[in-house]
């Protein structure tokens, strides 16, 4: 079985996750059935913005597997901050994905507009009251966020989901997730599509990394899976997208090898501080409301 991490909250999540962002309605249903009811997949990671929360609702209820046996997370968009549009962007992902509640809600993206990311913060700690959402947390926060909202409201986000693979591999900011008792996500944990958030888009190199390549021969697994298992052998929740069946089985078939000592150090070197997406105090968010 695919390990869990306990969460704040008391929560487990599955370390190990189905991405679907860019994922279209009927690539979107047909892999988070597959994921679900073949590949043995208990985790699905969407949002609002990504447009494809209905195809996930209607992937989860074909799967065979039982709601409440899935973990479901989606994302509270940059547009829908403020106290009342943050309940009623809840209301709407849930009416959307065919569901009572999802198992957590994250703020996608901080804003610069500090005062009104804390009131959106209160109403996510209202929406875990009312049972909507089990857990609450955040991506893309900066240790400077996080200080904001949690020294405002005293509620520590569950996790905190990040851009992070090996290029990136976010060691100081893991460290200080870790030391607010924050479970730390992976988005683009396999470096990304080679289609970057508000940034340039930069083809996808790690999954032909020599080094990782060369890693992955030794158990006789691929560069993706060689990241997969970094990612939870460091404590980190990942959730790699795929549309396709073949690579959804491959994501998971990471259970029964471990990486040593020397290739962890070998992929701690390819740590450049290299981003797919853009940083978070460079979107500049909540400039334009
Ligand atoms: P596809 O859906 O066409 O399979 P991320 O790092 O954001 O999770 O992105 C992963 C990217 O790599 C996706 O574009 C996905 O495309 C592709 N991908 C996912 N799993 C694998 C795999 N095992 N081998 C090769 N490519 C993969």
């Amino acid at each position: 079985d695919v390990p869990t991490i306990e969460l704040s909250t008391g929560t487990l999540i599955p370390q190990l996750g189905l991405g679907v962002w860019q994922a279209d309605d009927a690539d979107t249903e047909h892999a988070v059935g597959y994921a679900i009811g073949e590949a043995g997949y208990r985790h699905i990671d969407t949002a609002a913005a990504y447009g494809n929360e209905a195809a996930v609702g209607r992937g989860i209820a074909g799967s065979g597997v039982d709601r409440s046996d899935v973990f479901v997370t989606t994302k509270l968009w940059n547009a829908d901050h403020g106290r009342d549009r943050t309940h009623a962007a809840l209301d709407a992902s849930l009416a959307r994905l065919g569901l009572d509640h999802v198992d957590l809600y994250l703020i996608h993206w901080p804003l610069q507009n500090r005062e009104r990311m804390i009131e959106t913060w209160g109403a996510m700690a209202e929406l875990r009251d009312t049972g909507k959402a089990l857990s609450i947390g955040v991506s893309n926060f900066e240790p400077h966020h996080l200080d904001a909202i949690i020294d405002a409201t005293g509620v520590v986000p569950a996790v905190n989901q990040i851009e992070l693979h090996p290029r990136l591999a976010q060691r100081e900011l893991r460290d200080y997730c870790k030391s607010r008792g924050i479970a730390v996500e992976a988005w683009s944990p396999l470096g990304g599509s080679g289609a970057g958030w508000g940034t340039d888009s930069s083809p996808n190199t790690l999954l032909t990394d020599p080094t990782l390549t060369r890693i992955g021969e030794r158990y006789g697994r691929s560069a993706a899976q060689v990241m997969i298992r970094w990612h939870l052998q460091n404590g980190v929740i990942a959730i790699p997208k795929s549309v396709h069946d073949k690579r959804i089985a491959q994501n998971i078939d990471v259970l029964d090898f471990e990486l040593g000592a020397d290739d962890l150090a070998a992929i701690a070197e390819l740590d450049t501080g290299t981003r797919v997406g853009a940083h978070p105090d460079e979107l500049n968010l909540g400039a334009r409301e």
